[in-house]
């Protein structure tokens, strides 16, 4: 019984030598090199090329090495009736709440002002903002939203979360489903989108949102390009109803060189790199679940497949 490992990326022959090393007792495939496809039990994949995962057929669970699955269920042929299962790691989502918080005080200091300002040796202080006078709004308190919004109360934001079932937080008010979104957004100032890319949230991110957050608003979407209506962020962007936004991901990623969004002076891009597996920290997990998987054993993280994440 062995692993292979699907992903499109250069990273795919270092996930192999740390699973093999954490493993030497089962065999590690590359899966962009010839390998025998009936002992494979087990694919731990990352936007792997779609289409691949039905030549397995024994497969009998497909791991996902990040938090999110989305592109899993994009892949038509893929057997998603078997187990799937997600990475959730504290160092992920600590990853994720510096890579947030980082952007949240570039705001606040006019960073991203002051970059453009130094490329044309403009001197001209603006006047900056304190953690008191901003609350946050995190879209998804899951693995990742709940670390962020913790994190944020420790620095002394006032934070908002919203989930599609009730949560009770220290210090964080909570919001639950689709009828509290309105007052969420209200109270919003800065909006972090964590969620996951489902049926449900995917366009979430729409001029009709946008217009329910306070003018001024400022958007960090750290979670799948597919939330984000993109046009409708230009739109509001140019009407100055939102004053900018920090984009991580992109429906097409990397993000084409004729998109708008690399040029536009109120948007900060990153590319794709807010948080990512990191192999020390995430290989025990997948050995875990293969060991529970040849044991017959209910295996951990598993997504469900009605709700999509
Ligand atoms: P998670 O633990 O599954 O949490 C998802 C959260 O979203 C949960 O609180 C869930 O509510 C909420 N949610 C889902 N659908 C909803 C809906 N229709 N309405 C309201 N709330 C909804 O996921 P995670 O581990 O935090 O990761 C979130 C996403 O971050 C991933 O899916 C991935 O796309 C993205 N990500 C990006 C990077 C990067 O580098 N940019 C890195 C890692 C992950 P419940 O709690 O009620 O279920
Ligand atoms: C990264 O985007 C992840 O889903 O882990």
């Amino acid at each position: 019984m062995s692993i292979v490992i699907l992903r499109q990326d250069d990273k795919i022959e270092m996930w192999r030598q740390a699973l093999q090393k954490a493993a030497p007792g089962i065999t590690i495939y590359n899966g962009l090199e010839e390998h025998p496809k009936d002992i494979i039990d087990m694919a731990l994949v990352w936007k792997h090329r779609p289409g691949s995962l039905a030549d397995y057929p024994n497969l009998k669970c497909i791991a996902s090495s990040g938090a999110g699955v989305d592109f899993i269920f994009e892949d038509t042929s893929a057997p998603i009736h078997l187990p799937i299962t997600r990475v959730v790691d504290p160092m992920l989502a600590s990853d994720m709440s510096e890579h947030v918080i980082a952007l949240i005080f570039a705001h606040l200091k006019n960073l991203n002002r002051y970059k453009l300002d130094q490329q044309q040796k403009i001197w001209k202080p603006q006047n900056y903002s304190r953690i008191r006078d901003f609350t946050i709004g995190i879209l998804g308190l899951g693995a990742l939203g709940a670390v962020l919004a913790n994190d944020l109360v420790h620095y002394g934001f006032k934070v908002n979360g919203w989930s599609r079932s009730k949560k009770t937080m220290k210090n964080v008010q909570t919001f639950t489903g689709m009828e509290t979104l309105a007052a969420f957004l209200g109270a919003t100032e800065i909006l972090v989108c964590l969620l996951p890319l489902t049926k449900e949230t995917t366009g979430i991110l729409n001029k009709n949102l946008f217009q329910q957050l306070p003018k001024g608003a400022y958007i960090i979407n750290v979670a799948r390009g597919g939330h984000l209506v993109d046009e409708d962020l230009l739109m509001m962007l140019q009407q100055e109803h939102l004053s900018g936004a920090a984009l991580d991901v992109f429906h097409t990623e990397p993000l084409p060189t004729a998109h708008p969004f690399w040029e536009h002076p109120k948007v900060h891009i990153s590319p794709h790199c807010a948080s990512v597996s990191d192999t020390a920290s995430v290989v025990p997990q997948i050995i875990e679940n293969h060991r529970r998987l040849l044991a017959g054993k209910a295996l951990n993280n598993i997504v469900s497949i009605e709700r999509g994440y």
